[in-house]
């Protein structure tokens, strides 16, 4: 199983595929904040990669990303649009305690939505 390393944290054991917000919310147990549930509309859902950055990136990311001004941030991504597929550290930058929205965001599918149209990960991009 990939390993996700969350600093300040620990080590964490993942099973392939899972999408790294909900390793973050079923695994790590932590109250990362992922407002639009998981739809690549929010950015809240953002980690910081220390390692492991996954250089394959959806076009909804890339497009938000993007139009929120967040692409140029080396390592930053959004959870919702990554599967833990290898071992990856990361920081954890966004969670909801103290935001004040009334919860963390609705539960994210198991699967990557919108249907991922994959796209190589380039720089500021
Ligand atoms: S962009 Fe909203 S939860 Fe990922």
């Amino acid at each position: 199983m990939p390993k996700l390393t969350v600093e300040n944290m620990g080590d964490f054991e993942v099973p392939a595929g899972t999408r790294l917000v909900n390793a973050l919310t079923d695994i790590v147990k932590i109250d990362q904040f992922h407002a639009c549930g998981g739809h690549a509309r929010c950015t809240t859902c953002r980690v910081q990669f220390e390692h492991g950055e996954p250089i394959k990136i959806t076009e909804a990311e890339k497009n938000i990303m993007k139009d929120r001004g967040l692409a140029t941030q080396p390592g930053m991504r959004l959870s919702c649009q990554i599967l833990c597929d290898h071992d990856m550290t990361i920081r954890v930058i966004s969670r909801w305690k103290g935001t004040g929205a009334k919860d963390a965001g609705g539960r994210p599918a198991d699967v990557i939505e919108p249907p991922p149209v994959w796209l190589e990960k380039t720089a500021g991009s």
